[in-house]
């Protein structure tokens, strides 16, 4: 069996495997260990499981590019194009700016008290109901009220969204039985958008809106609206509710840091950093190498696909001190849990509004998180969370 594929080692194990999905941190140290660029010979990819090649590699966006896709499955790519995430250059400026700007910190500062309120009454529904799924009582329900009616949803068809979002992750893995699986709710989803925008059933004022708008100005082709509303929508509901519940299941599982944060409220914004370090949402996206060219001291030759495998940079012990222990005390902010250079998170403002609102609105009221049975884990090729998370908040 050979041990390198051009020079480079090769790492069997299925990295996509449940069981590897659900407890992936002992092979991301093995990749890690074996060197700074590894094959995975089932996926056919480069993987970078370091944090220096992989934050070079993402800042590298002429030399490794999304254009043609950041998934493993070679016709998800082709049919993922018209996104901001699949696309380069000068298009991908002009996509990101078209919606982009409704999530920086001066358009959110519009919606911050309204998301605090909402947060105080999902953590006090919590409180009254005694014992809890910290997934769906707490994770889900902030992020279920804020998200949709900002992009425009419509508000009579929003019992599929979590389903269709986790679908359109877990169809940008390999092609496996999970991503197989998936598809139908990924079509699905992309269909209903196409409808939404050709009815013109967009919330008026919302980011769907102002692309329709932006569309019957001429700035952008109305084919163009649909891919960027599940740009928006698909990335943020799964994402955040991943970092809440690990939110909620770290502090459980360490309360002198749950202590810590109460003490000190100013640790907030960096404890969200630390959860998204330590428990990464989104584990890994795929660029392809547009010319031949050297990652590290690694050759990679030209249309090679190189997988970033931001879930295990943010575990490098190169990069980081003791990084298997949560402390919200160290300096996360560098971490790549929300990507880094031209495709980094377009949502991070919001996700870590919401995030820093449900403990914001915890750390006031509640003295324990008690963890009451294990979790269990919702399978997705790109998303780690929670399907269920039983707790009980101690006033
Ligand atoms: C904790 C929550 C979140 C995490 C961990 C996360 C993570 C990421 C990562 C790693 C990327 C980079 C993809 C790449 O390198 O190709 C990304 C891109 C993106 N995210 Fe997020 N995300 C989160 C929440 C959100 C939310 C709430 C939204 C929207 C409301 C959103 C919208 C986007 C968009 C549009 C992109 C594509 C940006 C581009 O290609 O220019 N994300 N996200």
């Amino acid at each position: 069996m050979r041990t390198t594929h051009r020079g480079v080692p090769v790492y069997r194990p299925n990295v996509y495997r449940t069981d590897a999905i659900i407890d992936p941190y002992p092979h991301y140290t093995r990749m890690r260990e074996m060197g700074e660029v590894v094959w995975l010979p089932r996926q056919r990819v480069y993987a970078l499981p370091r944090f220096a090649e992989c934050k070079a590699v993402l800042r590298d966006d002429e030399g490794f590019i999304s254009g043609q896709g950041v998934a493993l499955n070679p016709i998800i790519n082709w049919m993922s194009r018209g996104t901001t995430l699949n696309s380069d250059g000068a298009e991908h400026d002009r996509r990101r700016k078209l919606v982009a700007h409704r999530m920086l910190p001066r358009a959110l500062r519009a919606i911050g008290e309204s998301v605090d309120a909402q947060a105080a009454a999902v953590v006090d529904a919590a409180l009254a109901k005694g014992a809890i799924d910290g997934v769906a009582d707490l994770a889900m329900a902030l992020p279920m009220a804020v998200v949709p009616d900002l992009v425009g949803w419509p508000r009579d068809q929003r019992d599929h969204l979590l389903p269709w979002g986790g679908a359109t992750f877990d169809v940008l893995g390999p092609v496996n039985v999970q991503s197989l699986r998936a598809l139908p709710g990924a079509l699905r989803m992309l269909r209903f958008a196409r409808r939404v925008v050709r009815e013109r059933a967009m919330l008026e004022g919302s980011l769907g809106h102002d692309v329709l708008l932006a569309a019957d100005e001429g700035k952008l082709s109305h084919d163009e609206c649909s891919p960027l509303m599940v740009d928006y929508i698909a990335p943020s509901l799964d994402t955040t509710i991943s970092a809440i519940s690990h939110a909620l299941y770290l502090f459980g599982t360490h309360p002198e840091q749950w202590q810590r944060l109460r003490d000190d409220p100013t640790l907030l914004s960096n404890a969200v950093n630390e959860v998204v370090r330590y428990e990464s949402p989104l584990r890994a996206f795929s660029r392809k190498a547009l010319r031949d060219s050297q990652i590290g001291s690694t050759s990679i030759p030209a249309g090679a696909r190189v997988l970033v495998v931001y879930a295990s940079a943010n575990r490098d012990e190169r990069e980081w001190d003791d990084p298997g222990t949560f402390d919200i005390g160290r300096d996360a902010t560098r971490h790549l849990g929300f990507g880094q250079g031209a495709h980094a998170c377009a949502g991070q403002g919001l996700a870590r509004l919401e995030t820093t609102a449900i403990l914001r609105a915890l750390v006031e009221r509640v003295e324990h998180i008690e963890v009451t049975g294990p979790p269990t884990w919702a399978i997705n090729n790109i998303i780690r969370r929670h399907e269920r998370l039983p707790l009980r908040l101690v006033g």
